[in-house]
């Protein structure tokens, strides 16, 4: 996307995730303006295809047929979606442990080489998506529960993220813990495709706050608000004093 639409994309995403909640209004129309963009530019890029990810969507096939125009929206919806308050919660998440944990942040600040290891940690102890759903295809038993087909289930990353079998001290936040086997991006076919960005962004994000604001501090713990979707982890607001 071309960086002069960043503030669009802003408004998109916070119209819907916010106004989900408190301005029905605005998301259905965030929802209606993205949906529309994106249209347009799958359609063109099925017409003009470049070397970029939406031609190779627009172009793709799936069991030897195209996509359908439906299945292409809910494809690129659901990759704007699922890529910006993610990372958005990663980084609000870092930067309120980092406000709180001052011997951690000198030593990032100190040892910065260890920002990827923390970054994972992050992602382990505060894991932005919490819960997701899926649909059962077939019956099974898991660990003595019995899991029918077409039932719902809700699949807890977060959870999974503090199992005491699979980590020591599942409830510390160890910046520099290592091996960190968390399944913050999911596991399996339909893990996060944009993982890679998505740590990337992190680590770009902490470490220019991290030089240009090695004293921030979020504001008193009453002005911040915890993320209303239960299913994420994060804040909607995290108001800080950036200098000193
Ligand atoms: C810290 C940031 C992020 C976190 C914690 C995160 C987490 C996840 C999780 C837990 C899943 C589900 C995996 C599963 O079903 O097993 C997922 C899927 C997905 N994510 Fe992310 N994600 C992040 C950033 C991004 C970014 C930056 C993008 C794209 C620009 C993105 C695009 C997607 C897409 C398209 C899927 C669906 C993949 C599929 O079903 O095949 N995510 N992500």
């Amino acid at each position: 996307m071309p960086e002069s639409e960043a503030e669009q994309w802003i408004e998109w995403m916070e119209g819907i995730f916010h106004g989900r909640l408190n301005d029905p209004a605005r998301a259905d129309r965030c929802s209606r303006e993205l949906i529309h963009y994106l249209d347009d530019l799958a359609a063109d890029r099925r017409l003009n295809p470049r070397d970029d990810y939406f031609s190779l969507l627009a172009n793709a096939t799936f069991d030897g047929r195209p996509l359908t125009d439906l299945e292409i929206r809910g494809y690129t919806v659901v990759t704007f979606t699922a890529g910006h308050e993610t990372t958005v919660n990663g980084i609000g998440n870092s930067l309120w442990y980092l406000s709180d944990h001052r011997d951690d942040r000198a030593r990032l600040i100190a040892e910065p080489h260890l920002l990827p290891r923390a970054i994972e940690e992050f992602l382990r102890f505060m894991s932005p998506i919490q819960v997701l759903g899926r649909n059962a295809t077939r019956d099974i038993e898991l660990h003595g529960q019995a899991i029918h087909a077409g039932d719902l289930v809700a699949v807890s990353y977060g959870s999974a993220n503090r199992d005491d079998r699979v980590f020591q001290n599942p409830d510390r936040c160890i910046i520099d813990r290592h091996p960190n086997r968390h399944i913050a991006f999911g596991t399996g076919p339909h893990a996060c495709i944009g993982a890679h960005l998505a740590r990337l962004e992190m680590r770009v994000a902490l470490e220019e706050m991290l030089r240009r604001f090695p004293d921030h501090r979020v504001a008193e713990p009453g002005r911040l608000v915890p993320t209303p979707h239960g299913d994420l982890r994060g804040f909607w607001s995290l108001p800080a004093r950036l200098r000193g």
